[in-house]
């Protein structure tokens, strides 16, 4: 069957699939009164179902599986989540987003049961800014969990930072202390508005370009970025282990590339990050039979997809906050 393409001839060999809505932490751009809980909703797709979905994605060219939440290590089954699609065939990448909690506990299971890179949200390298702005005092022993991961051999170790005004943005000397002997790539985000956050986007958003002056100023370079890179633009120095990489939503060609679609942990289809449609796969996903139609369904839906997102527009689609959908 062929790839899945859009009206724009962009590809989509790339998926994040959020397997659980829940998370532990409360992060203030977020989920600021924590997880609140969902009782009405139906349940997150099961062990089986996600295998069936990606086998039908990988029937139409899914070479990047991203696993997302909510927290995804909140998941009993995470392993067995990570060992079937490993068991997909055409799948050479399967990452992980997480906040770190689990990773000292069960960072090793996951990597012997076929994860191949990790995101871990770490939005301050200070212990009490952390803790200000997740709502947990948990820095310590999610850097212990990081030092575990670099010795297992992942493909890549990123971490995410969300750029906040006032709450982190005085945090560049810790990172450069940090990724002189660290090999890891540190990726700032901007601030996204959310269908929740308006009132506090407006109160820290802070966009990156003051940032990237400085990292040039001292020396940083940009990185060529190789076809098949995601949205971040990637900086490197001589005299550091790690990359700065920026991510920056707002910037007018971030949607040219994308190569990515989304699924929420209810098996509904997102075209689009900040898009009006979900478009529900469960019925396809109740029978193996049922792979060519799920893959034709995938197939016909990308003719939806837009050209971009209208964020500008101050339209934040159905994404009431990324908890929902994993960023
Ligand atoms: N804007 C930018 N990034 C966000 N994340 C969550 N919400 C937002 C937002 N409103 C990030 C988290 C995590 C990733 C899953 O998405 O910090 O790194
Ligand atoms: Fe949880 Fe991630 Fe949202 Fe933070 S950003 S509250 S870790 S889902």
């Amino acid at each position: 069957m062929a790839l899945l393409a859009d009206r724009f001839g962009r590809t989509f060999p790339y998926l994040r699939l959020s397997v659980i809505e829940a998370c532990n932490f409360r992060c203030s751009y977020c989920l600021p009164d924590g997880y609140l809980g969902a009782k009405q909703r139906p349940a997150p797709l099961s062990r089986e179902e996600i295998a069936r979905l990606l086998r039908g994605f990988a029937q139409v060219g899914l070479r990047k599986l991203r696993i997302t939440g909510g927290e995804p290590s909140l998941r009993r089954d995470l392993p067995e989540i990570i060992a079937s699609a490993a068991a997909v065939g055409g799948i050479e990448t399967i990452a992980l987003t997480t906040n770190g909690t689990q990773l000292d506990k069960r960072v090793q299971r996951w990597r012997e049961a076929g994860l191949t890179h990790l995101n871990v949200s770490v939005d301050a390298l200070d212990r009490e800014r952390f803790r200000a702005i997740t709502g947990h005092d948990r820095l310590p022993e999610i850097l212990r969990g990081l030092d575990l991961a670099h010795g297992l051999g992942f493909g890549a170790i990123k971490l995410n930072a969300v750029l906040l005004k006032g709450l982190n943005d005085d945090q560049l000397p810790a990172w450069r202390d940090y990724l002189r002997d660290h090999p890891v790539s540190v990726r700032f985000i901007e601030l996204m508005r959310t269908g929740d956050n308006a009132a506090y986007f407006e109160r820290h958003h802070l966009r990156a370009s003051a940032l990237e002056e400085q990292l040039l100023a001292d020396g940083w370079r940009l990185q060529p970025r190789p076809g098949d890179a995601g949205p971040a633009r990637e900086y490197a120095h001589p005299a550091f282990a790690g990359r700065i990489g920026i991510i920056a939503p707002y910037s007018k060609d971030f949607c040219a590339g994308c190569n990515r679609l989304r699924v929420t942990h209810t098996g509904d289809l997102r075209l689009c990050l900040f898009g009006n449609v979900g478009i529900p796969l469960r019925p396809w996903l109740q029978d193996d039979a049922d792979r060519d139609r799920l893959a034709a369904a995938l197939q016909s839906q990308l003719g939806l997809k837009a050209i971009g997102h209208q964020l500008h527009a101050g339209e934040t689609g159905l994404t009431p906050n990324l908890s929902t959908i994993g960023g």
